[in-house]
Formats: C-alpha cells, structure tokens, sequence
C-alpha cells in the first residue's frame, strides 16, 4: 500500500516534531491527541518551529505555508481510517499504548501500518492485542526529532519483513538513518542511555554532587552535547520514569532500579522542560 497519508497520535513533544518532519518530507499528515486544545498547542508549536526556520533563512515563507497546509488536526481516532501509516506517540504506558492499539487494529484498513515511537515498551507485546501483529513495528525517533537523525526500528516477533522494508523506505524518505534492532526492554538506545541518567540521579541523591556538578563532569569529561539530568529534564522525568520501570520488570535485575529522587520528582510533577520545572528551572 502506497503511504500517502499519515496519523500521529499524541501531540507532545515528540508527536509534534514527527509530524513536522513527516510533513516536510511531502506526506500529508492528521495530528490525534485527546482534547482540541492539545492538538491545537502541538500544531502552533510545530508553526513556531518552521518560523524559527523561515527567520534563519532555511525555509520560505511560502514554503512554511505549504507544510502547515498539510497537518490536519484530530480528536477522532476514527480518522485513521484515511491513513496508511500510524505513527503512534502517546505517553509510555503500557496500557494507554493497548487500549489505541486494539482500537486501531478495529478502525484502520488492512494493509495499514501500525507504528510506535515507544522508548521501551515490548513491541510484541503490544501487537499482541491487534489482529494484524505482522504490521506493528517499532519506529523509534529520538528528541529533538526535527534535528536528530537516528531512528530506531525495531522488528516485534510478529512484523513481517514487507513492514520493516515500508518503515526503513520511510525513514530514509524523512532524511533519517533507520537502525534494526531486535525487541528487548529499552531496545540499545535506552538500555545504555537510561542507567546513566538513573545512576546521575542516584549520584545526586547521595550527594555525592551539586546537579551543576554532575552535568558539568559529564559534559567536559566525556564530550556529551549536555548533561545527564539536563537531558533528563529534556526527554520528560515521567517518561524517564517509565523507561527505567520497564527495564526493571523486563530484566528483572535490581540495576535498573529507578532512582527514589526521579519517583519524587515525577509525583511533585516536576516532569522537567515541558512543565517548567525539573532537576532546572525553565521560562
Ligand atoms: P508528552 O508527554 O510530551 O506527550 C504525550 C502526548 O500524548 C500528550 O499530548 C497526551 O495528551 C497524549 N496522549 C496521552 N494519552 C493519549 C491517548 N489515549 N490518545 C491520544 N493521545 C494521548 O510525551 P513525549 O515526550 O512526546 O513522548 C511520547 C512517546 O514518545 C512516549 O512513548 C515516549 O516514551 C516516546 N519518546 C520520547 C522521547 C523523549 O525524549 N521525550 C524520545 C523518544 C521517544
């Protein structure tokens, strides 16, 4: 099936820049989330960032116009019946991600393709309540999605080889650079990044250093673009949260304990950049 049209659900941070890019890669694309207000925040931030690119002289105005002209807005996931790919980026829980899942599956055409932009949750799992499990695959963007150029795909036991060659073409299509993973809690990105974030957490739990400090050793010390728990407050400390949650029940292995201090944080709804306040204050 030809994908011409695309549903991303969840107008967060994430939901947002992949509609974006896959806007300006041509594709015409239907932004879902639950209330107006939130598809209407992701799509004036989506405009905010295409004018940020206007103003340095990457894109034109009329070309901006041409992108916005493609994003349409949703509150129906009956809507995802005109799309050949869903892109799903609702927040990381297992069964938020279920319930859209089995409602897609009753919803969507056949042929269409069933995507999640989970940072760790079990792909086959999530299949499992679909009838269709050889068409859900993981497709997993990283933040900023606009910037970053790596996609994880990650293959469930059930997704079909025509599936992952539809998401790999895609990627590349998106000016991304698709890399196959196979499907275990956290995949490679999150397995190897989360403990870091998890034990600065636990670093500065222990006091062992100030929050500047640790970023600080981190960013001059091993040449990392920002520190651990700037990223943290960058990625979302709730999805932080879930992603270590998932590790320490897939593993079973008590090294991937989420830290005390990020469960804190997480139920004060110091959530990080997105709700002002995380390990920094934001405007
Ligand atoms: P976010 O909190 O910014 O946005 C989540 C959005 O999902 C919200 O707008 C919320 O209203 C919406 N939502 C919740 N339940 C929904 C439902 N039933 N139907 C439709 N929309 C619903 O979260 P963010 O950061 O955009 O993360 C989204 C997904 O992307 C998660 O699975 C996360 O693990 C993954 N991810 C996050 C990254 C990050 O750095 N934040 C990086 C890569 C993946």
């Amino acid at each position: 099936m030809a994908i011409e049209k695309i549903m991303v659900i969840g107008a967060g941070q994430m939901g947002t820049g992949i509609a974006q890019v896959c806007a300006q890669a041509g594709y015409l694309c239907v932004i879902h989330d639950i209330t107006v207000e939130q598809v209407e925040r992701g799509i004036s931030s989506i405009e905010k960032n295409l004018l940020r690119q206007v103003s340095k002289g990457k894109l034109s105005e009329q070309e901006k116009a041409t992108i916005v002209n493609r994003i349409s807005a949703s509150t129906n996931l009956e809507d995802s019946v005109e799309c050949q790919l869903i892109i799903e980026a609702a927040v990381e829980n297992m069964e938020v991600k279920k319930s859209i899942f089995r409602q897609l599956s009753e919803l969507t055409k056949e042929g269409t393709i069933l995507a999640t932009n989970t940072s760790s949750l079990p792909i086959t799992e999530l299949a499992s309540v679909t009838s269709c499990p050889e068409k859900v695959i993981g497709m997993h963007f990283m933040n900023p999605v606009p910037v970053m150029r790596l996609v994880e795909i990650i293959r469930g036991l059930a997704t079909s080889v025509e599936t992952y060659e539809a998401i790999k073409e895609i990627t590349l299509k998106l000016g991304k650079v698709p890399v196959e993973v196979n499907d275990f809690p956290g995949f490679i990105s999150n397995r190897i990044l989360m403990p870091m974030i998890n034990e600065a957490i636990f670093a500065l739990y222990e006091g062992v250093a100030t929050k500047e400090a640790i970023d600080e050793i981190m960013k001059l010390g091993m040449n990392h673009p920002m520190g651990p728990l700037t990223l943290a407050d960058f990625i979302g400390l709730d999805t932080c949260l879930y992603i270590m949650e998932t590790l320490h029940d897939g593993f079973g292995d008590d090294k991937y304990r989420p830290c005390p201090l990020l469960r804190k944080y997480v139920n004060a709804g110091w959530l990080g950049k997105k709700t002002g306040k995380g390990f920094y204050l934001y405007e």
